[in-house]
């Protein structure tokens, strides 16, 4: 087994978190072993596919985690460590919590390591050791950066069809992984312009979109095609789908924000027949990950457990909940 290091975004902590948790568990079946703030230090026993993770800034090789009242003992580690053959420096990240003077550090850290004969380069390092500065601190090898510029270059004002109110990359693919779901075909019942299924394939997931309106679904079709994915959409109702029981392994949708309380009854009802046709159509312990505007746990439960329940506040009168639910078993 192996230990990990997880450095989780800050933004949307707890979602990154569960995001985290669940890619641990089902896709590199391990678990989730200690936590401090933004870190998360997981056992796992392979490491693979961490480019399907969205809500993370970096991976690295767990080594050593510590106390700052005994940083005597990171010192001594380094004494200790296998000093590789490959150009290498100590990078310090303040990430909350304590803080230290982090370029004082990576220089008497690095001084050890020179002492010891690695090849230490700052500007050009082939290995990076990671100090990771929280309420405690973690030593590790960086393995892995996630590529944040990909979703930034795939924000939904920059493909060719854009419709306001479409929530960002980086937060569906995270949605996605939440679900858990190594293969098989997600399911996002009121697809606008494809926001979810197009992350959801780019990880090489089988997706279905399903969107009411004719010119939304063509507009959806249009961004599927721009990054070669398969034009997967059907006009079409989540109250009533045209789908098979059973037929998909999971859910993740982003419902119509509610506006007025005068509308209220419409979007009670959309709720209402969704979820009974999302409880139809989903497999056996499969999850709805879903974005909705309102607290609508009554209207879900007699089908849905809820696993989790996030809140993102957008603007002042807009706080998103996010909710991951698993399907009742009859
Ligand atoms: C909040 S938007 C989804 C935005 C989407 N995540 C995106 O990336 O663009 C909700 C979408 O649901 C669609 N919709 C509303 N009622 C629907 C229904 N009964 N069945 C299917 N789609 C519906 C709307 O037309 C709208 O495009």
């Amino acid at each position: 087994m192996i230990n990990l290091i997880f450095y989780l975004s800050g933004e949307l902590e707890e979602v990154a978190t569960k995001e985290v948790e669940n890619f641990v568990k089902y896709v590199l079946n391990g678990k989730v072993i200690d936590r401090d703030r933004q870190i998360l230090i997981c056992k796992v026993s392979n490491i693979h596919s961490l480019e399907r993770l969205a809500l993370i800034h970096e991976v690295s090789l767990h080594l050593f985690s510590g106390d700052f009242d005994n940083l005597d003992c990171l010192f001594d580690l380094l004494e200790r460590i296998e000093i590789p053959n490959d150009k290498m420096c100590v990078r310090v990240k303040n990430i909350g919590g304590k803080r230290v003077k982090s370029q004082e550090l990576e220089k008497n850290l690095g001084a050890i390591l020179w002492r010891r004969g690695a090849r230490i380069s700052v500007s050009n390092p082939d290995k990076i050791l990671r100090v990771y500065v929280s309420e405690r601190f973690h030593l590790g090898w960086l393995l892995y950066k996630t590529n944040k510029k990909q979703f930034l270059e795939r924000r939904p004002d920059l493909k060719p069809f854009f419709r306001p109110g479409a929530i960002l990359p980086r937060l569906a693919r995270g949605l996605v992984n939440i679900t858990a779901i190594k293969d098989g075909t997600i399911l996002d019942p009121m697809c606008g312009t494809g926001t979810i299924i197009i992350e959801a394939g780019l990880i090489g997931l089988d997706f279905i979109g399903i969107e009411i309106f004719e010119k939304i679904a063509k507009g959806c079709k249009m961004n599927l095609k721009h990054y070669n994915l398969p034009t997967n959409v059907i006009i079409g109702d989540a109250r009533e789908m045209p789908l098979k029981d059973e037929s998909v392994d999971a859910i993740v949708t982003d419902f119509p924000y509610l506006r007025s309380s005068k509308t209220f009854g419409e979007i009670e009802e959309l709720y209402t027949k969704s979820f009974e046709e999302f409880s139809r159509v989903l497999s056996k312990d499969g999850r709805v990950v879903f974005i909705s505007n309102i607290d609508v746990e009554e209207l879900f439960s007699p089908l849905f457990k809820m696993e989790s329940k996030f809140y993102q506040k957008v603007h002042k009168s807009l706080v998103r909940r996010i909710y991951v639910c698993k399907k009742r078993r009859k």
